[in-house]
């Protein structure tokens, strides 16, 4: 059909049209050529601003990191910018357990599920769809002294975040108490113990002591430290009457798990009189309900738990007394001269994109329970169908942060094998191919062995497969006897 349209008004619609194309095309093409492949949006957003060229050396950097993010691994591994550098020049897939090859594709045969270490790796996806808010950029020249603002070794800015997240979760007080940084919470573990002993002329031993199943650092430090100062006291019991409690004149030292590891249980102090060190690292929504702020004088914290940082190694206590903390950060000073700057920079990252989330869309806590929940519920319904092994009993509780009442979602099973000859737990698992970490590391009976459940999923699907055949294979020499 002939257009309506004369000849010399069509000419100029073309021409209209092809040069708004061109204009395109080169503005496209400008975007792709002066920008790296894989730009990141801070870079993205100074180039919208016109180009100010303020970014110069961080750009290599840059890339570099978001080079060896693009690379999926199968989604079953990761390549860091340090890995160990191929034939090819550059770093290659690092593969979760169980994977391999050079893209983590193949699945190893008949691989060992492995539910030993509290590695928290059920947070990276959280990090990896949080790339942009939690990346950080160093600088060669980046706090090179031993100090950091105003003479101190602890950032100023981080102390205010972590007392943010606090007063926003309320799963502690710390506006009255002083803050002391460490490298993890496991260095505060010594740390607490010397600033609560008593002064080495006083001729007084204070004895250390926690509640069995305890987590097991709190023995092997204070027995690796063994000092004039304190000792390690053992089990709690041994100072507690029948109703489980006492009050006691000689000074003790008490560790006090809560939520605990292994078990999850909500502790308080057994020893009355005693310096209570309060070890929260799990007291976090996504592990447990918080029923209210913990108001102690002496709490521990760890990102490890928190953010799932574990290689920053960053921990911090809140401490009540002044002349305490004074005594933690003598200890620190001497020790380490305080936690790595490098790290409570990295650190203000993640706690800003922390707090930002807060009750939103993207909340941490409401990721991490979603999936500690999702693997409580398979796990505990594969082990309700077994009557040689069983699991802790977690109600659900009304959680004050979530305003609801939640789910139970662990950090780790406790598994007891029910059947008398059962009596190594952690032997009978492994023998299904499962490797976990025996109750005796607890002080308890090997009857019971702990199942982490806070490695990545990739880990957790390999053991519910592991645990499922290790139930059908009860049920199923169960049918055969039953014939
Ligand atoms: C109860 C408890 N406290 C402290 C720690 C030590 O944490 P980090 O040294 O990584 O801060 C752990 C680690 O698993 C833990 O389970």
């Amino acid at each position: 059909m002939e257009s309506a349209f004369p000849t010399a008004a069509r000419l100029s619609l073309h021409f209209l049209l092809y040069s708004s194309l061109l204009l395109n095309a080169l503005f496209v093409a400008h975007l792709f050529l002066s920008a790296p492949p894989a730009q990141s949006p801070l870079l993205s957003e100074v180039n919208n601003d016109g180009g100010s060229g303020a970014l110069s050396w961080a750009l290599r950097a840059a890339r570099d990191a978001e080079s060896v993010a693009a690379v999926g691994c199968s989604g079953h591994g990761r390549v860091f910018v340090d890995g160990i550098v191929g034939e090819d020049g550059r770093p290659g897939c690092e593969c979760n357990t169980c994977f391999e090859g050079p893209d983590c594709s193949v699945r190893t045969p008949d691989c060992t599920a492995d539910a030993d270490s509290g590695d928290p790796m059920f947070l990276e996806p959280y990090w990896m769809r949080h790339a942009e808010a939690s990346a950080v950029v160093l600088s060669g020249w980046h706090r090179m002294s031993y100090r950091t603002t105003d003479g101190l070794f602890q950032s100023v800015e981080l102390e205010r975040c972590i007392r943010r997240l606090h007063r926003a979760v309320g799963n502690a007080v710390a506006d009255d108490k002083q803050i002391v940084f460490a490298s993890g919470s496991s260095q505060l573990i010594n740390a607490l113990v010397y600033a609560l002993s008593p002064a080495s002329n006083s001729g007084s031993t204070a004895s250390v002591v926690a509640t069995t199943p305890y987590y097991p650092a709190y023995r092997t430090q204070i027995v690796l430290f063994d000092s004039r100062e304190y000792k390690w006291g053992g089990n709690t019991s041994k100072w507690a009457n029948a109703s489980g409690n006492s009050t006691t004149t000689e000074d003790i030292i008490e560790f006090v798990t809560s939520p605990n590891n292994p078990d999850a249980v909500l502790h308080q102090p057994v020893v009355g009189g005693s310096s209570a060190i309060l070890d929260h690292a799990y007291f976090w929504p996504h592990f447990t309900h918080i029923p209210a702020p913990s108001d102690e004088d002496v709490m521990l914290f760890t990102t490890s738990k928190l953010s799932g940082h574990a290689s920053s190694r960053f921990g911090w206590a809140l401490i009540r007394n002044e002349k305490v903390a004074k005594r933690v950060n003598d200890y620190m000073i001497q020790n380490t001269m305080g936690a790595s700057r490098d790290t409570q920079l990295r650190m203000l990252a993640i706690f800003n994109a922390i707090v930002a989330n807060l009750h939103g869309k993207e909340d941490i806590f409401a990721f991490g329970h979603d999936v500690m929940t999702a693997k409580w519920r398979k796990l505990s319904a594969v082990v309700s169908r077994s009557r040689r092994i069983s699991l802790q009993n977690i109600p659900p509780q009304y959680c004050t942060y979530f305003d609801k009442i939640r789910e139970p979602s662990p950090a780790y099973a406790w598994v007891k094998c029910e059947r008398e000859e059962d009596g190594d737990c952690s032997d009978v698992l492994l023998k299904a191919k499962i490797i976990t970490r025996s109750g005796v590391w607890n002080d308890a009976s090997s009857r019971y062995t702990r199942i982490s459940l806070i490695k990545s999923q990739d880990d957790f699907d390999m053991l519910l497969e592991r645990i499922t055949e290790f139930v059908d294979a009860e049920h199923s020499v169960a049918g055969s006897n039953s014939i």
